[in-house]
């Protein structure tokens, strides 16, 4: 499924990607910018990123599900992954919103 149509990047891409990342340091923190910078490629309108995230948080629940990691350790990292994305998310949203008003007034 095609994810990001401004580079042509599909969900197994970005999936693979991330598995990558997650085989160099299975706890560090994975964002968009920096899957697409593993891929040589940078976000543009960034409309893609919300589905990124999904990807990154899906992606590394099943890593550690599948490597049987300590589950306390996983409940810790997943929470503070998905509120730190949250956070991101709202961020973004914030900056579109400024950018339409800003066109609007200008
Ligand atoms: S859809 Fe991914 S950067 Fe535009």
């Amino acid at each position: 499924m095609l994810v990001c149509s401004c580079n042509y990047i599909t969900d197994k891409d970005i999936k693979a990607v991330i598995n990558e990342l997650l085989d160099e340091d299975c706890w560090q923190l994975i964002v968009p910018g920096k899957v697409y910078h593993a891929m040589g490629k940078r976000g543009r309108c960034c409309g893609c990123f919300p589905n990124v995230v999904d990807l990154i948080i899906k992606t590394t629940a099943e890593y550690h599900a599948a490597r049987k990691t300590e589950e306390t350790k996983v409940v810790n990292f997943m929470e503070r992954l998905k509120l730190f994305h949250e956070e991101q998310k709202v961020a973004l949203a914030e900056r579109r919103q400024a950018m339409v008003a800003a066109r609007r007034v200008g």
